[in-house]
């Protein structure tokens, strides 16, 4: 392999801020399907599309026609999420550097690193195997064009397998197949209570004050235990078995470790009586993600804000719905929120949660393909994030594996992203190897 070559180019991907969610950066998600199009045609694709936006177009290709041979889909994103703070990157985030092996950049492992990687794994070996790609731009926002596109265009997904490389291994060492994703309702809670912002000596101690009751409004959503007060919102949701459970035991998971090396906080919270795993895996949350409203600015003004809003978003386990959870949340607000405040909830955007069966072929073969490449093969764990449009692409019937070259600690959305370049250089090899092993199938 001719690793500084691909480090060049890796660089080129990861140096276009491709920020999905800022209209600012549209332009350069745009650039970066524009890249990931003429990497595709290097490969030798035709019918390379740039399907159902012009910003963020969804990336559509084909490898090469083998006649008989497996079809395998390919999906990954192009876009990345915003990089801020600044201040707490210690090389500028779209400016890739390498320190220690490691490579640091926004979309160095979520996702444009792991594209890289399903993408390289084709060159040069051209593997027997009917290549679909479906790169999206809008992953990291919902994934509302590529829903539609397969939407209107089902066939887009017919395929033996779907590859997705977009998480991480369970520990060094350790490569995974994941069994289910944790679906997600991003909505922003915004209360209100007056007119106008109102003098605070002038009304201060008569008139209500919309953080103070947004506080409590959220407060009384979700308590200090992290138990979630929507009503209904725990009846779908289904406890891992036994099994299961045992076997996450078996799992190089330290809680202890968690806390110091990942957290790096002073305790872990959530509902105690099931382990981290659980929670982290198979339980829903609420979390705040920011509150905006009144006085922020700089230096001091007495003044009680009128309106106050928080983003907020929950994420969702089998078997719960997002429609249903919506419904459950915009309940729950009208009623926890004292008369005298209006409040009201607006959805952002949103996904099902996702889960797989891990037995068909293709994983057998992907395990092979680790196992030869890494010394170790598949464990089957779960994943706390989510994927919107997973459900979508099973949606014609072909198994999705949902797999990764990242590490538990590279940072994804935070400062200071990263990637092992060891694990890039054997996910390369690994997916070459899955790639091989599938064309030599001819009856999937
Ligand atoms: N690659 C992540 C999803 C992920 C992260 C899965 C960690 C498993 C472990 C993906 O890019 C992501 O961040 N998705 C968003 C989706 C949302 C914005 C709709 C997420 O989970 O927050
Ligand atoms: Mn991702
Ligand atoms: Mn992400």
């Amino acid at each position: 392999m001719d690793q500084e070559r691909l480090l060049r180019e890796l660089n080129e991907f990861l140096r276009i801020p491709s920020v999905s969610t800022l209209p600012a950066h549209n332009q350069d998600c745009r650039a970066a399907a524009e890249w990931v199009g003429a990497e595709l045609r290097r490969l030798g694709c035709h019918d390379v599309a740039f399907l159902g936006s012009d910003t963020h177009p969804v990336v559509w290709a084909k490898g090469p026609d083998v006649p008989g041979a497996p079809t395998l889909l390919i999906y990954g994103h192009y876009d990345v999420q915003p990089p801020d703070p600044l201040a707490e990157w210690t090389t500028p985030p779209f400016e890739p550097t390498q320190r220690d092996g490691k490579l640091y950049a926004r979309g160095s492992a979520d996702d444009k690193g792991q594209v890289f990687c399903l993408l390289k794994a084709i060159d040069s070996a051209n593997p027997p195997v009917n290549f679909r790609f479906l790169i999206e731009g809008e992953e990291e926002y919902g994934s509302k064009v590529l829903f539609d596109l397969i939407q209107r265009e089902p066939q887009r997904v017919r395929a033996d397998a779907v590859v997705v490389a977009d998480m991480s291994y369970v520990a060094p060492g350790w490569p995974a197949v994941y069994t289910t994703l944790r679906g997600l309702c991003y909505a922003e809670i915004t209360v209100r209570t007056s007119k106008t912002d109102l003098h605070s000596g002038e009304y201060g101690g008569a008139a209500p004050n919309a953080h103070e009751e947004l506080a409590r409004l959220l407060t009384r959503l979700k308590s200090a235990d992290g138990k979630i007060n929507i009503p209904g919102f725990y009846s779908a949701v289904k406890r891992p078995s036994k099994a299961e459970l045992g076997a996450w035991k078996k799992l190089p998971f330290k809680e202890k470790d968690f806390l110091n090396k990942r957290v790096q906080g002073k305790a872990l919270v959530g509902l105690k009586k099931y382990s981290v795993l659980e929670r982290l895996w198979a339980l829903p949350t609420f979390e705040i993600h920011g509150v905006l409203g009144g006085f922020t600015g700089e230096g001091a003004k007495t003044v009680i804000p009128a309106a106050a809003t928080a983003k907020v978003s929950m994420r969702l386990v089998p078997n719960q719905k997002l429609a249903t959870v919506e419904r459950q949340l915009a309940a729950a607000v009208q009623r926890l929120a004292p008369k005298h405040v209006t409040a009201s909830v607006r959805f952002l955007h949103g996904a099902d949660p996702a889960q797989i069966k891990v037995d068909s072929l293709a994983f057998k073969l992907l395990d092979q393909a680790f196992k030869s490449v890494t010394g170790r093969g598949t464990v089957p764990a779960r994943a706390g994030g989510s994927i919107p449009v997973v459900p979508a692409l099973a949606s014609a019937g072909a198994p999705v594996i949902l797999t990764g070259i990242g590490l538990p600690d590279d940072r994804l959305h935070a400062p200071n992203e990263k990637l092992d370049l060891k694990q890039l250089w054997d996910g390369i090899k690994v997916f070459r190897t899955f790639y091989e092993l599938l064309g030599a199938q001819r009856h999937m």
